[in-house]
């Protein structure tokens, strides 16, 4: 029996296997509004079985983008652009389908990966004035973000509420909340951006306690029977930064104010960052908050191969696995993966007929004839 096809529930929300497809930013929206190559990439990944889909990071206000082709939840433009790409993958899919929102901070205002992936100066077309704990630029020579002041933190505030508002009226059916890879809440965690003297800086209490007013705002706000994670980054790999011991004080802070898992990443927060990079590198920081805290962990990083999927989940070190480039290579990932586990998995009708003869009980609740 596979471990990695049992079911998981995060919350109140029944995953039927362990695999979680990974945020992915397609910098492919126009206004933060989703489009056509939204509905064709969540579309053919709504079909790929695996047990819960989180869509990109999505940004809570037009500067809170990492590009200006980011997705958004901030218009009724976007909700209604979002509610038409949902429409079709639910129309042919009961995959869960969760949202990460974000603010990217100081990393906002870049071009898109394929154009260099460079910052956009606030006077360049397409470019904005970027937001930050404290006035540190990412790198030494981009522009200088601006210290969000308390109105700014409230307006924050009030912007990922306003986006959790919209993610419960689509039906999304979670919300991970981007405390990642050195966007905005990851800012305020990590010693190396935030320099703030006032309480939102300083000591780890301190540097904790706008993510963790931004989690209370959304979890206040969705609908409570929908769970509501964070994605954090456990380490930056930069001596003197966020490490792994504020992950777990932080993590625990969560459970205690119902937070339903947590996600764990690494890295993001500085160009200095010396990452040890192999497969599953970063699941032994899943495998230490899992230990320390108990909430549900998600593991991420180099997961490709089901039996090393399938061997974090049995050893215990995380309680499901997320794919990003995997499930891009390889959409029906979770298929294979069951074929080669000996598990099953849903697949569309439309596609029963490719079950292959070998796997012939892969697909679940299958039944098919012909004159
Ligand atoms: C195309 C692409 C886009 C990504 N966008 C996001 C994102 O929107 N939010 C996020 O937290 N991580 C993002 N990531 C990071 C992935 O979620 C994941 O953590 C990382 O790729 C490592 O997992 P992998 O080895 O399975 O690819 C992205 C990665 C890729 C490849």
């Amino acid at each position: 029996m596979s471990r990695l096809f049992e079911p998981l529930m995060i919350g109140n929300l029944h995953l039927e296997n362990r695999i979680i497809i990974a945020p992915m930013c397609q910098y492919s929206a126009e206004e933060g509004r989703a489009t056509d190559w939204h509905m064709i990439h969540v579309g053919h990944l709504a079909l790929s079985g695996a047990g819960l889909m989180i869509l990109e990071a999505t940004a809570i206000s037009p500067e809170g983008r990492i590009s200006p082709h980011d997705l958004g939840l901030y218009s009724d433009d976007d909700e209604a652009a979002l509610a038409r790409v949902l429409k079709a993958a639910r129309t042919y899919s009961s995959m869960p389908i969760a949202v990460q929102l974000s603010h990217a901070g100081r990393k906002g205002s870049s071009r898109a990966p394929w154009e260099g992936g460079a910052q956009l100066r606030p006077d360049e077309p397409m470019g904005w004035k970027t937001l930050a704990p404290s006035p540190v630029p990412h790198s030494e020579a981009e522009d200088v973000p601006l210290a969000l002041d308390a109105s700014g933190l409230d307006r924050v505030r009030k912007d990922f509420v306003e986006a959790a508002r919209r993610a419960a009226r689509l039906g999304l059916d979670g919300i991970e909340i981007h405390g990642a890879h050195g966007y905005l809440l990851h800012q305020f965690l990590s010693p190396l951006a935030n320099r703030r003297h006032d309480e939102y800086g300083g000591t780890l209490e301190n540097r904790m306690r706008f993510p963790l007013e931004i989690f209370d705002a959304v979890r206040a706000t969705f609908p409570a029977d929908r769970p509501v994670w964070m994605r954090i980054s456990a380490t930056d790999w930069v001596p003197g930064g966020w490490d792994i011991d504020g992950t777990v004080t932080l993590a625990k802070a969560l459970e205690s104010r119902g937070c339903a898992a947590v996600h764990i990443t690494t890295g993001g927060l500085s160009p200095a960052q010396a990452i040890k990079i192999g497969p599953g590198y970063q699941v032994p920081y899943a495998q230490r908050v899992k230990a320390e805290v108990g909430l549900p962990t998600i593991a991420v990083g180099l997961i490709t191969d089901p039996e090393q999927a399938e061997a974090v989940i049995a050893n215990g070190e995380a309680d499901a696995v997320s794919l990003a480039r995997a499930m891009l290579y390889d959409p029906r990932w979770p298929w294979h993966a069951a074929a080669r586990l000996g598990a099953r998995v849903h697949a569309p009708k439309q596609y029963w007929r490719s079950q292959p003869r070998e796997y012939k009980d892969l697909f679940k609740d299958t039944s098919y004839g012909q004159r």
